[in-house]
């Protein structure tokens, strides 16, 4: 097994109160803000980025997402006394077999700083499908948007209660208690790995990290459409080594030349419809893909093809908004791993880490932008007030060039410590018994010998083409069943649960076969400090850790 070396301290520096907390797989309780520095970890699958919420005393864990809205809570010992109003409300995953299901509370509960004294939640009850509280993390909350059709909201409405006054998020209760204040959170994740370290991690409500508070001058980009209750914005497109990728909205009623964009922190990397991954991956010099390969994406994909990419080969991509270019750091567009071959052999090669998005993509959603690109980024989600609507500012953090250089020096160090990396050709060869690219292919891994033909498609030796609707996605079929299944809960929250898994997990780049990494704690100072995760994810368990984003229906209930 191999171990990178011990990194340096990852802290989160907060302009707010907030307190991200580190929970970790050993703890079946949660635990509480820590000043212990290299706390190693031993479980790195079930780790993830939370808050810590008070009730009644008790610090949960709770995990943060943008793609819903909802709070609930689900330690073991229970939440204590509360106000209980007897409405069920059951939030749904996958084809109703994932779910948590209880009844809405309303007590005093702190986070971030804030008291609230009448906050609705969820008093789980029934969980299925889902980790309960076993790594220490004991609830879920939504940073998403309040919705009268959807939600607590809506059963408190149906139940004759005051849905809006009751059953608002944790957001809104903050927002409604600081009138004088902005509607708004933001947040930098930060990147592990590459040359800065960049150790800086936050989120502030209603204020601005100071190191990044000129994002306040940046455009504002209105979220689409106007009446989204969803954190979803228009794009130019991007760019792939200089030259635009060849990309169309899906959707008439995105403007002309736009694209239609989710940004979602519990979503780890970029999805697409897999035409728009093969064409960014196609660009890229000695990449190859392995159609319905048994070679393994880094993330969650709705079909097995991989595109292997020469691990020291940079990909250079962009995203635009509003004309403006925003570059990724090329070590958030492949990702190191290894894997044990058929001949017994662990073989080390990179792969994509754009991939296909199944049904979350091929509706009006062209992509979801998660954690690759938001780590290129600050972001301001604001939820606009009388006379704006809602928007995201971002503030690019990866300056080209510079992280061109990064990407070298660390994938060197990383092969260093690796098997060797052979060429895609032959990988792909001895993974899945095809010949792709035609020929010979005993080329090294810079890249040439794999002709880029080969990688746009068909290779004539394998028939199996894109595995649509594989059986077991979740993904593909949470997205039917929340249309489909009449569940009490007919609303797949956009990221919830499974897919809170993937909440705010920072993903360490290209660090899948490197997986022995540390956690590292830091407290500053208790109001401002904060303790902070990174753990690379197992990278084939996101399958089963992805959101069901419905993104049609957010926060609309298809009831
Ligand atoms: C991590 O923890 C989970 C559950 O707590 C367990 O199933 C899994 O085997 C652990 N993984 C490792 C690598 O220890
Ligand atoms: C709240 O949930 C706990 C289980 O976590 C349960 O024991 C308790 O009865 C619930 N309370 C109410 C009022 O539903
Ligand atoms: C959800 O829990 C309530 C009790 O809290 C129960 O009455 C209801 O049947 C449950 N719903 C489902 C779908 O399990
Ligand atoms: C504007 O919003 C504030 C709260 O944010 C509210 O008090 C005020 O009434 C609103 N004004 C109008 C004209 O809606
Ligand atoms: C993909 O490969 C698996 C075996 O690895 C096979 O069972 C499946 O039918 C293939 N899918 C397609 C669409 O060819």
């Amino acid at each position: 097994m191999l171990f990178s070396a011990a990194l340096p301290a990852v802290f989160l520096l907060f302009s707010t109160k907030l307190w991200l907390v580190a929970a970790n797989g050993r703890d079946q309780q949660p635990s509480q803000p820590s000043n212990d520095i290299d706390d190693d970890i031993d479980n790195f699958s079930n780790n993830r980025y939370t808050a810590a919420l008070t009730i009644n005393g008790k610090i949960l864990n709770v995990i943060l997402d943008t793609g819903s809205t909802d709070l609930w809570l689900n330690p073991y010992d229970g939440v204590g006394s509360f106000e209980s109003t007897g409405v069920v409300k059951k939030l749904a995953y996958g084809q109703g077999d994932t779910f948590v299901n209880g009844t809405v509370g309303l007590a005093e509960m702190s986070i971030a700083g804030h008291t609230i004294p009448r906050q609705a939640f969820i008093n789980v009850t029934q969980i299925a499908g889902l980790d309960a509280c076993a790594s220490g993390i004991c609830g879920l909350m939504g940073l998403g948007f309040d919705s009268p059709t959807a939600g607590i909201e809506k059963v408190l409405t149906d139940a004759g209660l005051d849905g809006p006054a009751l059953g608002k998020s944790v957001l809104s209760s903050i927002f409604d208690q600081n009138p004088d204040k902005g509607r708004f959170f933001a947040f930098s994740l930060s990147r592990l790995g590459d040359a800065k370290d960049t150790a800086d991690a936050s989120l502030s409500i209603a204020e601005y990290d100071d190191k990044y508070a000129e994002v306040q001058w940046m455009a504002k980009r209105p979220v689409f459409p106007a009446t989204a209750k969803s954190w979803h914005i228009l794009s130019d497109g991007a760019t792939v080594n200089g030259a635009s990728v060849p990309w169309s909205a899906n959707d008439a009623g995105t403007p002309s030349g736009q694209l239609l964009i989710g940004l979602d922190t519990g979503t780890t990397n970029i999805i697409v419809r897999p035409e728009v991954r093969d064409s960014i991956y196609s660009a890229v010099p000695g990449a190859v893909l392995a159609k319905n390969s048994s070679l393994k994406n880094t993330h969650w994909s709705s079909d097995h093809d991989v595109w292997v990419v020469p691990c020291n080969t940079p990909v250079s991509f962009s995203a635009v908004f509003g004309g403006q270019p925003y570059p990724m750091h090329p070590l958030d567009m492949t990702e190191m791993r290894t894997q044990k071959g058929p001949d017994g052999t662990t073989y080390t090669y990179c792969v994509g880490a754009v991939t296909n998005g199944g049904t979350i993509t091929s509706g009006k959603t062209d992509a979801l932008y998660g954690d690759s690109f938001l780590r290129n980024v600050y972001t301001v989600f604001s939820f606009g007030d009388n006379t704006t609507s809602p928007y995201i500012q971002f503030l690019s953090q990866t300056n080209e060039w510079e992280s061109t250089q990064d990407f070298a020096h660390v994938r060197e160090q990383q092969l260093a410590k690796n098997p060797p990396e052979i060429s895609p050709a032959d990988l792909i060869r001895i993974f899945d018994g095809v010949s792709v690219g035609g020929g010979s292919s005993s080329g090294s891994s810079s890249g040439s010998s794999s002709p880029s033909g080969s990688s746009t498609g068909s290779s004539p030796s394998c028939t199996s083409g894109i595995t649509k609707g594989v059986s077991g996605n979740l993904l593909d079929a949470a997205v039917t069943s929340s249309t489909d299944s009449p569940t009490t809960s007919k609303y797949v929250p956009i990221i919830i649960g499974l897919l809170a898994a993937n909440l705010l997990v920072v993903l360490l780049l290209a660090v899948f076969g490197v997986m022995g990494f540390v956690r590292s704690r830091r407290s500053v100072g208790r109001t401002r400090s904060t303790t902070v995760h990174y753990v690379p994810t197992k990278t084939n368990d996101d399958s089963l850790l992805r959101p069901s984003f419905a993104e049609e229906r957010p926060y609309s209930d298809s009831a």
